[in-house]
């Protein structure tokens, strides 16, 4: 009899956690907040604004979430959100209505990046979609017609460098949220976790644009990081620079694996199988020169 009722209390605690809450807040982070910011239009709308369309609809927001509209003129189409499940995006509007009460709009300073590089040039650079071997909130960017890489926003890491061309996003544009962007290429390099390493604590703050291209900036642990990618001055590769801010008080040393097909230069500091040691006063330029066949 003991053992019987030990098991309805297991069985009970199991139950019970599979129906906790879900985390509103942690929910938003891993799937909204790349392109969601609090008080300022970036990719998609401010909280501030959702909060002032969806106020006590939480049905409607919902629905926007599994099948998003084109409403903005300018902005890209919001991926479907399903796979966060109804739950989810109750916790999450929840999240959204509590954080934004009492926020005013800021307005707009670049305008949406992406809208932007798909004035100035046909081909879109900067491109938010779901890619392939990599998270949800991923950015794809062409430095030019030869090279591009993947860089995940929620992880915020660099994911992987490709050559021959940018991507097929005929099946995204369909409409279908799940479906994956193709990559036109050869992938070239592949990071297998963070430079910084894996077990940090990161936030993405979001991306500027210089030239058409992106500056991202992110933190780790307390360190301001903001990382940028342009393309080679030879038109044969990639150079990509990150500088911290406050620069580290010792020495430094990075992961940065050697590319599987290609070469890596570093401007300043050792780097010897895989790991780059930098001084303190050079953390604030690291600038690596990516070379691909
Ligand atoms: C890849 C970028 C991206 C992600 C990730 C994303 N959104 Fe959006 N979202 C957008 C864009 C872009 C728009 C504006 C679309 C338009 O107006 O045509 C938008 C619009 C919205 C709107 C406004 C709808 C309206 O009626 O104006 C809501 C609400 C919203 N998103 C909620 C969410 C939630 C909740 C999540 C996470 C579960 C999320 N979004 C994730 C890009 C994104």
């Amino acid at each position: 009899m003991k053992s019987v009722l030990r098991i309805f209390a297991i069985l009970g605690l199991a139950s019970s956690l599979a129906h906790a809450a879900p985390d509103g807040a942690q929910l938003f982070a891993n799937n909204c907040a790349a392109c969601h910011q609090l008080d300022q239009m970036v990719v998609g709308p401010s909280l501030a604004e959702i909060r002032g369309i969806y106020q006590g609809k939480p049905d409607d927001f919902v629905k926007w979430c599994v099948a998003p509209q084109r409403k903005r003129q300018g902005a890209i189409e919001m991926p479907s959100m399903v796979h966060v499940g109804d739950e989810g995006l109750r916790a999450i509007y929840a999240h959204v209505m509590k954080v934004a009460e009492g926020v005013t709009v800021k307005k707009q300073q670049q305008g949406d990046p992406f809208a932007a590089s798909r004035e100035m040039t046909k081909r879109p650079q900067v491109q938010r979609i779901f890619m392939p071997d990599s998270g949800p909130a991923s950015i794809a960017v062409a430095v030019d017609a030869q090279h591009s890489l993947c860089w995940d926003a929620g992880a915020c890491r660099l994911r992987y460098m490709w050559t021959g061309g940018f991507i097929d996003g005929y099946p995204y544009w369909k409409g279908n949220g799940s479906s994956l962007a193709t990559l036109v290429g050869q992938v070239r390099y592949t990071e297998a976790e963070s430079p910084f390493g894996a077990d940090k604590k990161v936030k993405f703050r979001g991306y500027t644009m210089k030239q058409d291209r992106p500056t991202f900036h992110y933190q780790v642990g307390e360190m301001r990081v903001s990382e940028s990618f342009s393309a080679a001055a030879d038109g044969k590769g990639i150079v990509r620079k990150i500088s911290l801010d406050p620069t580290p008080a010792s020495d430094l040393v990075l992961h940065f694996p050697a590319p599987q097909n290609g070469t890596v230069k570093v401007e300043s500091g050792q780097w010897r199988e895989g790991k780059l040691t930098v001084r303190p006063e050079q953390a604030s330029s690291i600038v690596l020169h990516y070379s691909f066949p």
